[in-house]
């Protein structure tokens, strides 16, 4: 008897149900004998035994649905080496749990965090295969990742929907869009809305350059202007300080729900323009996944069956130039795939006219 234990770690995104039911379908064709445990609420589940044991037709009819049958939470890789409330050891619990269950293989559908947690399991001596989930794309080793395609069409459609009310009124408006540390989803969303401005965490900006752009706009005859600005955006002056300047910053000044108002309340102080903000938030993460991410889901899903049944372990399954294959988990803990602000994507978006805030 194979069993083999999965789990769904982190911030869910569209395709986890399309991605684990690649890895059971795959699995249950290539052996007789498999017997698949599904881990609730991600790591949690390894650590405190929930789990439920999984029927094919559990996987069945979920390509579409969106969330995770599985249920996922946030696990800090940094609190892993700490005690829980009860002074549980964590890893040692995950890996009591897997002993006890007599798993064969831990597959994990996670991202940059739970990438770290798997590799440190396989250093533990687990046996893992891992799948790149993130609508941020940021995952070190692979061109894409699933989730993400879904959501620059989420976001997207947000920007579409912002243009038609932008024009009538002829306003600014600016677009949130997710992620904190890598603007992948904004430059995507942004380029694919037609965004006139695109601000990214890689390319600090400045305001004034980003007012300049406004005004250049306006003095055109164009009546509005769209911003898709990430989660993480940040001013060239921010950009300089030490993360400990920057708290002692925000304690002392005004306090914005979050970054595109205080772009927006900068942009009215410079220029005097009337700006609206929209944040579609975690909308980004729901709702089903697109038809790309149904293919990437379930390829990758198949290859990750294909490493367990060779029995080749502390690997993520990864996309490199449209093949699908694998890298080393120790590889990919630990490093971001950002956006590098010299790319040609960035230059060919400069050339449409788009400002990053930069020059
Ligand atoms: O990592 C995916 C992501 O959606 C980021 O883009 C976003 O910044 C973050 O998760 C939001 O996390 P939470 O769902 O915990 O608020």
């Amino acid at each position: 008897m194979r069993r083999i234990g999965m789990l769904t770690s982190g911030g869910d995104c569209q395709a986890l149900n399309a991605t684990m039911r690649g890895v059971a379908k795959s699995l249950y064709n290539m052996f007789d004998d498999v017997e698949i445990i599904g881990f609730e609420d991600g790591y949690k589940g390894l650590m405190y035994a929930d789990y439920q044991i999984m029927k094919s037709s559990d996987f069945s009819g979920i390509l579409t649905q969106g969330g995770t049958i599985l249920g996922t939470s946030r696990q800090p890789f940094k609190l892993m080496r700490t005690p829980d409330e009860n002074g549980l050891d964590k890893v040692e619990a995950m890996k009591h749990t897997y002993k006890k269950l007599k798993l064969s293989c831990l597959v994990v559908l996670g991202g940059n965090g739970s990438q770290k947690t798997a590799n440190m399991l396989s250093e533990e001596g687990l046996n893992v295969v891992s799948l790149p989930k993130t609508i941020d794309n940021d995952l070190w080793g692979t061109d894409m990742t699933f989730g993400f395609q879904s959501a620059v069409d989420v976001a997207t459609n947000a920007i579409d929907c912002i243009h038609t009310t932008a024009a009538s009124h002829g306003r600014v408006f600016i677009v949130e869009v997710m992620g904190h540390k890598v603007g992948w989803l904004t430059l995507y969303a942004g380029l694919a809305g037609g965004a006139d401005i695109i601000l990214l965490p890689e390319i600090p900006y400045d305001i004034n350059i980003v007012c300049d752009a406004l005004t250049k706009r306006s003095k055109a005859g164009k009546r509005f202007s769209i911003l898709a600005v990430a989660e993480g955006a940040i001013s060239r002056e921010d950009a300089k300080m030490s993360k400990k300047e920057l708290k002692e910053k925000k304690k002392s000044g005004v306090v914005y729900p979050s970054v595109a108002y205080e772009i927006g309340a900068k942009i009215q102080e410079v220029i005097g323009s009337e700006v609206r903000v929209t944040v579609p938030g975690h909308m980004q993460r729901g709702g089903e996944p697109c038809s790309y991410d149904r293919v990437l889901a379930t390829r990758l899903g198949a290859a990750a069956a294909r490493l367990i049944a060779q029995e080749q372990y502390g690997y993520m399954v990864a996309v490199k130039n449209n093949d699908i294959t694998q890298v080393p988990l120790s590889e990919v803990a630990g490093r971001l795939k950002t956006v590098d602000p010299e790319c040609s994507m960035i230059k060919e978006a400069k050339m449409v006219g788009i400002s990053f805030g930069d020059e």
